[in-house]
């Protein structure tokens, strides 16, 4: 990766680059320190004094290292290397793709810098990187203090897959009531508390913090999923000893990949990597090199889209309430979380690209959303988040179907809930144009006339 690698001559296969002076797990501490008058807890100065990966020919981009498997020249180099004694993080050698590949660590180096973590690794999608984790911290039998209100895959990994598989059993809680968080945890069985920051889909924000503490006086770990409100919230900043992200929504920003990723402390990433017992290394959802070139060129322009996704959400938000729909933001004073975001975000930032507005019923909502998509062009009727385009969807029918309907109830998913991921593609004035011409046509409609037009 470096430009000395450059060389055709096999021996520089022996003489690799001096390694560098910190390992892989320090990347946030490569590279210049953020300066006078620039905050360090910034994720954007975070990424931007990360360490710089040049491509092998000095390309301003890193080459992608499409191998799956990696020579050496002198077999006593393998042995060491599976023993443990030469790795990646001191030596810059590396066995197969599926455990550490060059490309992938250099992504991992970015996401840590994001997420202010000792260090951050990769992974094929944002479910292999949530149940990974939990599979190498909890263990068969152990026990997790949940959200109630949980994106519905990760709601059926703890509720279903999980107990069937490995016997880990999940105790599903309202993050705010501290008192209930506390008698939920289960001395010396829970080993994981696990919330979203935002909720999928009701935009709850969980106070890290408070359950940092909560989750350390059980000795448990708080692994948080950041994916509604990276670089918003940088909730090991706040106390979480690990983040995960599918990195397939925001940090895409283009619903083009499925990824995802794990930051927290260096010794996690190696031990997920352990050849005999580490999650990533033998279930092996691994990220391909060439996904992982394609978000590293991504991630730079993450805050600015950021910024740009809740600029919008933030002035739609307070103009659908003006309109009188039922809007749930976690920017408009009014929420229940305002302060709190207010007061664990990164400046600069806003509340985020997501909102969801409360149609009463489905078929309302289904109204709403056929005329945002077929006839005003407002947006599309999708799943997932963080497009440039405005993405809806009805989150009782959809990515939270896989609750019960008494599970739904409770976490607060009423069955008119539109969930959306603001855009920010056209014009805010253009947008808003479209979306009110589908409210009014929405209304003109008699409920079965609205309910036809799905067929
Ligand atoms: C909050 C949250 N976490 C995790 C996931 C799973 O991510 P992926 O689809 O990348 O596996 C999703 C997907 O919608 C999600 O919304």
């Amino acid at each position: 990766m470096a430009h000395v690698l450059a060389t055709a001559q096999p021996l520089a296969l022996l003489k690799r680059p001096p390694p560098p002076k910190a390992s892989f797990v320090d990347g946030n501490d490569k590279g210049p320190k953020a300066r006078h008058g620039e905050s360090e807890s910034d994720p954007a100065v975070g990424l931007a004094v990360a360490r710089h990966e040049f491509g092998e020919h000095g390309g301003v981009n890193m080459s992608i290292e499409a191998s799956a498997t990696f020579t050496v020249m002198e077999p006593e180099i393998l042995r060491r290397l599976f023993t443990g004694e030469l790795g990646p993080e001191r030596d810059q050698l590396y066995i197969y793709s599926r455990h550490f590949n060059p490309t992938v660590l250099a992504l991992g180096r970015q996401m840590a810098a994001l997420e202010g973590t000792e260090a951050a690794y990769c992974t094929a999608s944002g479910m292999s990187a949530i149940s990974s984790v939990l599979m190498q911290l909890v263990g068969a039998g152990g026990h997790v203090v949940a959200s109630r209100c949980l994106y519905g895959g990760t709601h059926a990994l703890l509720s279903q897959f999980l107990p069937r598989t490995s016997g880990v059993h999940t105790t599903f809680v309202d993050m705010d009531d501290e008192v209930a968080v506390r008698s939920a945890m289960k001395p010396g069985e829970t080993r994981v508390v696990f919330v979203e920051t935002m909720s999928n889909p009701t935009l709850a924000v969980a106070d890290i913090p408070m359950l940092a503490r909560l989750a350390c006086e059980a000795g448990a770990k708080l692994v948080v999923d950041n994916t509604f409100t990276p670089v918003v919230v940088s909730p090991a900043r706040l106390g979480a000893d690990v983040v995960v992200h599918s990195m397939s929504k925001f940090i895409s920003g283009c619903a083009d990949i499925i990824a995802g990723a794990i930051c927290g402390p260096a010794s996690l990433v190696k031990a997920m990597m352990d050849l005999q017992d580490g999650a990533l290394m033998l279930l092996g959802p691994t990220m391909n090199a060439k996904v992982a070139s394609e978000l590293a060129g991504r991630l730079p322009h993450l805050p600015l889209r950021m910024q740009e996704h809740s600029r919008r959400a933030a002035e739609f938000a307070t103009r659908m309430r003006l309109l009188g729909l039922q809007v749930r933001y976690p920017g408009l004073p009014d929420h229940p979380h305002h302060d709190r975001l207010s007061a664990m975000g990164n400046p600069g930032y806003g509340a985020g690209g997501m909102l969801c507005v409360d149609m009463g019923t489905e078929e309302r909502a289904n109204s709403l959303m056929y005329h945002l998509q077929n006839t005003t062009q407002f947006g599309l009727m999708a799943v997932s988040l963080g497009y440039y385009q405005t993405l809806m969807s009805c989150s009782g029918n959809s990515t939270s179907s896989e609750m019960a309907p008494d599970d739904r109830a409770r976490a607060g998913i009423s069955p008119g809930l539109i969930r959306m991921s603001i855009g920010y593609n056209g014009t805010l004035d253009q947008r808003w144009a479209q979306f009110e011409r589908a409210v009014t046509l929405m209304k003109q409609e008699t409920p079965s006339a609205s309910a036809s037009k799905l067929i």
